[in-house]
């Protein structure tokens, strides 16, 4: 498999979890009642698959690469997708202090939930959608051949460097735990 495919897999796994958050939204909004040990999974997912797992490895290996072909960090299309990828964390920040607060007692910080997972929806799908077709076909032009080795070498150093040896797979079942869990 091609390294580009790995990116591209967990891209299917992350929309399929967002699909997830997106009931897990409503059911919140509809009953006003929240599943701490769904919500606590789903940060677990989105701190440790989405972020550290998918979003890292393109900040440590893929933007680099972009930023040396005359890509700037700070604007067009590479600066858009560095701030989503912020955008993403302040939005699991604000989920996971929002259940701190509401476990706390306080009722509204239910609000603060409902709109943290809303827009982690909403960013997250318009990231995918972005990197889908802008950035990994770019991708893909610049790693043929001996490239994608050296890309599928840096994918796994990143793994052991980042990972401490465990592998960002395991997180794929949690995905369909929690995909299953929100479907009941
Ligand atoms: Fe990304
Ligand atoms: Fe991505």
């Amino acid at each position: 498999m091609i390294p580009i495919k790995t990116l591209e897999k967990e891209h299917r796994i992350i929309d399929k979890f967002l699909d997830a958050l997106e009931r897990l939204a409503g059911r919140i909004r509809l009953y006003r009642q929240v599943d701490i040990t769904i919500l606590m999974k789903s940060l677990e997912f989105m701190k440790h698959f989405t972020d550290r797992c998918h979003y890292q490895k393109e900040e440590d290996i893929i933007f680099p690469e972009m930023q040396e072909r005359g890509l700037s960090p700070n604007y067009g299309p590479l600066g858009v997708l560095i701030h989503e990828h912020e955008a993403e964390r302040a939005y699991a920040r604000q989920i996971e202090e929002g259940l701190k607060r509401w476990q706390d007692g306080e009722s509204e910080a239910i609000n603060d939930i409902i709109n943290g997972l809303v827009n982690y929806v909403t960013v997250g799908r318009e990231h995918l959608q972005k990197e889908n077709n802008i950035l990994y076909p770019m991708v893909k032009k610049i790693f043929s051949g001996k490239g994608n080795k050296k890309l599928q070498s840096d994918f796994n150093q990143f793994e052991q460097r980042k990972m401490g040896g465990s592998l960002c797979c395991k997180y794929h079942n949690l995905a369909d735990d929690i995909d299953k869990s929100i479907l009941n």
